[in-house]
């Protein structure tokens, strides 16, 4: 018997924060005002996007001069589409669960089950400063983090809910009304690779989200994370960053990348290598996030040039299948000119991933 194969989704970054995606002088028809995200969250779902991922940042970092606060801005792009869902980036330390929770349950309501939450752990310690946050070390911040997935869970699943953890402490609390969506909760996605992001990701979030990688370097750890879960008893998702170049001809898609680089802001980007010292580097094993990233990798500031989407809508395609077959979810994508090239992609790339999908569920059965 055969079954039914799931497809891989699509998300793509909010470009809700000024500069676009990759550090570089390189012309981006790319904006960061919200008539240009309304129009391309209305493009996106039109052409196969699932998923979009807003950001939190609260002062500017590898450029990022202006920065829009994700919920209501994800709220904004739900009022504008009928099918996408938002997932918007929520950092404990500012927010506590009980505002996030509340927060979410009532656009849950609003846009009947489209908002979702993106759980980041801060790598920026000047923010943590600037905006008079305590900074707590690396794996403190993760544990901080697995406290608030879990009070948010509680507090949207049960009733008078109670908790003592470190960080929060809830008692017989009520929400009312909870999140629209009940199967269970809206869907929580957590950013972070280092040993204690995966750890909490096999415990508690729905989705792992990673920075950039090669096939192999996600494989492993994808492997990691799914043993780990399974010896939990819960299943994560994965979720691969990839900075996406589809062009005609392959020498045009290796031009692009080239500009980006050759035109880097290396003021920008050696800023952003500085602070990102504290991410996973900073952890106990010293790996995670950019712990291994080069200059170059540092452009595209999640690593998405390591993934490799670059190339004719055909070898992206190819090469999307292969991240499925080695365990990817979703595919979070970035683009130079996010509204051309979301259509090129709808157009041009997700057909030959659907087919290849096709192909591999035939053979496999
Ligand atoms: C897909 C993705 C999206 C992220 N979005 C944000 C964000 O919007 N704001 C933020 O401060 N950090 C964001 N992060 C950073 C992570 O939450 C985390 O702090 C960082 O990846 C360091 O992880 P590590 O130390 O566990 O390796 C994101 C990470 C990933 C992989």
């Amino acid at each position: 018997m055969s079954t039914q194969q799931t497809e891989i989704k699509f998300a793509y970054w909010v470009p809700n924060v000024s500069g676009g995606l990759v550090v570089s002088k390189i012309e981006q028809r790319t904006s960061w005002d919200i008539d240009y995200n309304v129009k391309l969250a209305q493009l996106a779902e039109q052409n196969g996007f699932d998923y979009a991922l807003s950001q939190i940042r609260f002062t500017a970092g590898y450029g990022a001069e202006f920065q829009h606060e994700p919920v209501a801005f994800s709220h904004a792009l739900l009022a504008a589409t009928t099918k996408l869902k938002v997932i918007a980036a929520i950092l404990p330390g500012p927010w506590n669960p009980v505002v996030a929770a509340k927060q979410l349950a009532t656009i849950d309501q609003l846009t009947k089950g489209r908002i979702a939450i993106n759980v980041v752990s801060g790598w920026f310690k000047g923010e943590f400063t600037a905006i008079g946050e305590p900074w707590l070390e690396h794996d403190e911040r993760y544990r901080r983090s697995e406290e608030f997935i879990r009070a948010l869970k509680g507090i949207w699943t049960t009733d008078n809910f109670s908790f003592h953890g470190d960080f929060y402490r809830f008692h017989d609390y009520t929400l009312k009304p909870k999140p629209y969506n009940q199967n269970p909760h809206p869907e929580i996605f957590q950013g972070g690779s280092s040993r204690a992001a995966r750890d909490m990701a096999s415990r508690v979030s729905d989705w792992y989200f990673t920075n950039g990688n090669t096939v192999e370097g996600i494989k492993a750890q994808i492997d990691d994370i799914r043993a780990k879960a399974a010896s939990n008893h819960h299943k994560v998702k994965i979720g691969v960053n990839a900075f996406i170049i589809a062009r005609d001809t392959e020498e045009e898609a290796k031009a692009v990348l080239q500009e980006i680089i050759d035109k880097a802001d290396p003021e920008a980007v050696n800023a952003f290598g500085d602070a990102v010292k504290h991410a996973g580097k900073a952890s106990p094993e010293g790996d995670g996030n950019w712990a291994k990233s080069t200059f170059e990798d540092l452009v595209q500031y999640n690593d998405g040039f390591k993934t490799n989407l670059i190339g004719t809508p055909q070898q992206v395609a190819e090469r999307i299948v292969a991240l499925k077959a080695i365990g990817v979810d979703l595919v979070l994508s970035a683009f130079l000119h996010f509204h051309e090239e979301v259509v090129y992609f709808g157009e041009r790339v997700l057909p030959l991933v659907r087919e290849l999908e096709k192909q591999q569920e035939a053979k496999a059965a």
